[in-house]
């Protein structure tokens, strides 16, 4: 029975793709530090699936334990590592923190399994920054990030190809993705961000139920149709699916490489007007909005192709903007009743 360590796998993403994997036959080991996410999290798994999460409570970046605990291990085939902050804004302010914790979480995990593993990254369309072709390709030029964070994200992409131009054993799949958003149809799992939700949807979410004032639009003096910036929004569920199918690749050995890139998004873009449109539309609230400046740092557009993860991961997304947007606000609906 293959057995996959989901680091991280406590945390928005993580948590999604623990219930695809369990849903797809795996057994599963989540190490988690709870630095971004919240115990509760995995008695919400155990209700979903009916299985009780293995689970370790591991700082990644003591090297010693995380050896210890690959040694203690020796049963687990796979790794999804979705261990990392995560934040733009927060990355600007402590940019040491941000090195720290996601290159020594990386690295400890890649030495402990003596770079002899499949291994699925956790990585981002940020590497793009503004691309200057759309639909964004996979072959796109990486761009000098705009954030401490997607300054990560890049440096881990070229650690990761460096290493498995030496390592035979060392099988790596990146997923750049998109724009996640929404929760599990049972909404018992969904989006936690810790404060002021900086992301437009939990922002969305927490206006509409009481918990924020109205939404600011950053800028709608960019050049789109309606001049806010456009984004390419993906399913949470729809993302958790794709790590399965990058798993199932790479135990396969299907790819004439043992490094690879895939972008996980729709293919289509949006706009922050056309998101709270279709926010309003399919839950029948009403939202306050005001026209802001834009936000440091943003981008104008971007939308992903996703032909190479159709045609090689087997996997397209399949939920739209309306699930996307009914799912986040009934997760938001079930946390005022269920505080975490
Ligand atoms: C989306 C759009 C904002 C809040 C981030 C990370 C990226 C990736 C996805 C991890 C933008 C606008 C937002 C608000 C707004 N994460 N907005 N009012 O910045 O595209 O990407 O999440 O991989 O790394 O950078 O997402 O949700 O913050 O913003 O108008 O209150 O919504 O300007 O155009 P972003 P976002």
């Amino acid at each position: 029975m293959a057995k996959i360590l989901v680091t991280g796998g406590t945390g928005f993403i993580g948590s999604h793709t623990v219930v695809e994997l369990y849903n797809a036959g795996y057994e599963v080991i989540i190490v988690d530090d709870f630095s971004n996410s919240n115990p509760k999290i995995l008695n919400q798994l155990e209700t979903i699936t009916g299985i009780k999460p293995e689970f370790v409570e591991l700082d990644l970046c003591d090297e010693a334990k995380v050896k210890a605990f690959v040694a203690d291990n020796t049963d687990i085939t796979g790794v999804i590592h979705f261990a990392a902050f995560k934040a733009v804004g927060e990355s600007v302010q402590q940019p040491l923190k941000y090195y720290r914790n996601n290159f020594y979480s990386l690295l400890n995990v890649l030495y402990a399994f003596n770079s002899k593993i499949d291994f699925v990254f956790s990585s981002s369309c940020t590497v793009y920054g503004q691309p200057d072709q759309l639909p964004v390709t996979e072959s796109a030029p990486v761009k000098k990030a705009e954030s401490p964070y997607g300054n990560t994200k890049q440096i881990a992409e070229e650690m990761l190809t460096e290493a498995c131009a030496v390592s035979p054993e060392l099988f790596v799949t990146s997923l750049r993705y998109f724009n996640p958003v929404g929760a599990h149809e049972s909404a018992l799992i969904g989006e936690l961000p810790i404060g002021v939700p900086q992301n437009l949807v939990p922002f969305i979410t927490q206006s509409a139920i009481g918990k924020r004032g109205p939404i600011t639009v950053y800028g709608n003096d960019y050049n789109t149709p309606d001049g806010s910036a456009i984004r390419d929004y993906i399913h949470v569920v729809d993302l958790a699916k794709a790590h399965v199918a990058a798993i199932k690749r790479l135990e396969s050995k299907a790819a004439s490489t043992n490094y690879e890139v895939f972008n996980l998004g729709t293919g289509k873009g949006s706009s922050v007007l056309e998101i709270i449109n279709a926010f309003e539309e399919s839950t029948g609230e009403k939202l306050n909005y005001q026209i802001g400046p834009r936000r440091e740092g943003d981008i104008e557009q971007v939308y992903g192709d996703v032909n190479k993860a159709a045609n090689e991961l087997g996997w397209k997304a399949e939920l739209g903007i309306q699930e996307m947007m009914r799912s986040a606000w009934n997760w938001e609906k079930y946390l005022k009743d269920n505080p975490f």
